[in-house]
């Protein structure tokens, strides 16, 4: 049974960004939404921008205390605000199970060097 969190909630996660090297049409769709695509996709260094998304929507994996089975990835959406700064945005399951463990804010920080890339989502409860 799921009850409210009470405490602030951490998640983190590290990517290798030779997995996003050759990721198929198919793979982009369960994992990115178009936004998010457009978002990265083309730019120079596109392959740690994907990863760093991809650890970041792992990292808030965490912070629900959810597994890939629970919640689409496409339901964590991460997009920059014009500053650069990484912003969430959930929907559907991953909102309800956000709303169910009464969290408020959700934050995230990315980072990427070399081979790989990190990211860090933090929860406060209300
Ligand atoms: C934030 C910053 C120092 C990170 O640089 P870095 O160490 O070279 O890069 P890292 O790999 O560690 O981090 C890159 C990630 O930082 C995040 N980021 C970028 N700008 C950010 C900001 N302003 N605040 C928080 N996070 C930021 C992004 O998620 C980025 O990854 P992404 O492009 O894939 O989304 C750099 O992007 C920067 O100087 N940005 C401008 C900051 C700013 O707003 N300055 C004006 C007021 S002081």
């Amino acid at each position: 049974m799921v009850s409210r969190v009470r405490r602030v909630k951490i998640g983190i996660d590290i990517t290798h960004l030779d997995d996003f090297e050759q990721f198929d049409e198919a793979s982009v769709d369960l994992v990115f939404t178009r936004a998010e695509w457009a978002d990265v996709d083309g730019d120079p260094n596109h392959l740690a921008r994907k990863a760093g998304r991809f650890a970041a929507k792992e990292a808030v994996l965490k912070v629900l205390g959810c597994g890939l089975g629970d919640i689409s990835l496409v339901d964590i959406e991460i997009l920059s605000a014009e500053n650069g700064e990484p912003r969430v945005r959930l929907s559907g399951r991953a909102l309800e199970w956000f709303q169910t463990l009464s969290l408020d804010q959700l934050e995230l920080s990315i980072s990427h060097h070399r081979e790989y890339a990190v990211a860090v989502a933090v929860a406060t409860p209300k």
